[in-house]
């Protein structure tokens, strides 16, 4: 196994002759301390089954399986299937997923710390995912802005981007919202949380998850500083120029691991969609997103 840093850029690695059926504990170990360090590890030449893709991911620790059915792998439902393509005349997985920055599963209780992308079918010409850094985000916001964010909390909701399901037509609106809020309430985090991995000051808020910030006491704050915040770290550029974003491409055959705990991430889809496929796994490492999650 060798591990290349992405050169001219701070995020990214790349690891060559990584076998998940052959690699020592010490290889996982690397493999992970690499995507803790540079966030993002691309495992190149890996041409996996999705029950060889599970596999690679429970080497790295506990699957974590997508909580709502249509997003599902026919036969490996721990893969979470993100297509636009049918197969024979079916829809499998759901269509343009994760087209706004978020962190995976921020709206739950209890997030996972790695995410596992395999591409399956790679689009000619718009690949590539958007990426933010959030704890070098965090480093370079001005003092002030540091201060004021100090002890508040976030509020995180899937209610933006919840997608409509297929058992859902023909169902009042307000009742698809009620089951939302019932099955997945909103989750409340502190603003800012220290990687257990790394150390680093991570600021955890996305455009697309996160609602609502309130002061210590649980006062809600002037959702105009959420706005400030997003701002400040590039979440709403949609030029995609802003110095903090990242653009990570990938070619068939490549295996992306990113850092979930310290990354938000943007599709990029475009008006005019080409065939794209893509499958994920996802998996809790040792410890808890952050130490203030306390074991379920
Ligand atoms: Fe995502």
């Amino acid at each position: 196994m060798q591990i290349e840093e992405q050169p001219g850029a701070a995020i990214g690695a790349t690891v060559e002759g990584f076998d998940h059926t052959t690699a020592s504990d010490a290889d996982v170990e690397a493999l992970k301390n690499t995507v803790y360090r540079r966030k993002i590890a691309v495992l190149k030449g890996q041409d996996l089954s999705p029950k060889e893709f599970l596999a690679l991911g429970k080497r790295l620790g506990r699957p974590e399986t997508y909580y709502e059915p249509m997003y599902k792998h026919p036969e490996v439902p721990e893969i979470f299937v993100s297509s636009n393509v049918p197969e024979n005349g079916r829809q499998i997985g759901v269509p343009k997923t994760g087209k706004f920055w978020h962190a995976d599963y921020q709206f739950m209780p209890d997030p996972f710390g790695l995410t596992l992308i395999h591409p399956q079918v790679v689009p000619e010409k718009n690949r590539g995912t958007y990426f933010i850094d959030m704890g070098r985000a965090y480093e370079k916001l001005p003092e002030e802005l540091k201060r004021e964010i100090a002890g508040t909390r976030c509020t995180h909701s899937v209610r933006k981007y919840f997608k409509i399901r297929p058992h859902d037509v023909y169902r009042p609106l307000s009742e698809i919202i009620d089951e939302v809020e019932r099955k997945t309430p909103a989750v409340v985090q502190p603003t800012t949380f220290t990687h257990p991995m790394t150390g680093e000051t991570v600021l955890y808020i996305s455009e697309g998850f996160t609602v609502g910030i309130e002061d210590r006491d649980g006062n809600p704050l002037d959702e105009e500083l959420l706005k400030r915040l997003f701002e400040a770290t590039g979440q709403l550029d949609e030029t995609f120029t802003h110095d903090g974003i990242h653009l990570q491409g990938f070619e068939r055959g490549d295996l992306l691991i990113w850092d979930n705990r310290s990354l938000v991430h943007r599709a990029r889809h475009t008006s005019a969609p080409e065939p794209t496929v893509s499958y994920r796994v996802t998996v809790h490492d040792e410890r808890r997103l952050h130490d203030g999650i306390k074991a379920a």
